[in-house]
């Protein structure tokens, strides 16, 4: 079983959307993989980085997204994007650095603010951007 599995109620009615929030628990499932497995330093870093890399993409999709459905909540998601990006690049540059390594509680709070950002703060934007081109 992995990691974190999705769920159906993590859909936000978006297919992209949706396919993107997938890719990202793949990610996490593939890091939480190679720290189990005892990888190197550098094939860690490398997949933290993908994670930092897509993370960057999928919410700048959303946001285009919201900003097209002239969603009233943005600035605020916008917010709560901007911390979680600043929080796993800080991890990255610590574990690049040798200060910090893949652990179970780096995990856990990957999988916990991902999935209650699905359904509490991405779930609130899904009857705005229905139908919506981003
Ligand atoms: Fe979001």
């Amino acid at each position: 079983m992995a990691f974190v599995e999705w769920r159906p109620e993590f859909s936000v009615g978006v297919l992209e959307i949706d396919a993107q929030h997938q890719r990202l628990l793949d990610i996490i499932n593939q890091l939480h993989d190679a720290m189990k497995m005892g990888s190197k330093p550098a094939m860690l870093a490398q997949v933290v980085n993908e994670l930092v890399g897509y993370t960057r993409y999928h919410f700048a999709y959303e946001e285009k997204l919201m900003e097209a459905a002239n969603y009233r909540e943005l600035e605020e998601h916008r917010r709560k994007h901007r911390a979680m990006v600043a929080q796993v690049e800080g991890f990255r540059d610590l574990e690049t650095s040798g200060q910090a390594t893949v652990s179970l509680k780096l995990m856990a709070f990957l999988k916990e603010w991902l999935s209650r950002h699905i359904l509490e703060t991405d779930q609130r934007y899904a009857g705005c951007v229905a139908g919506v081109k981003a």
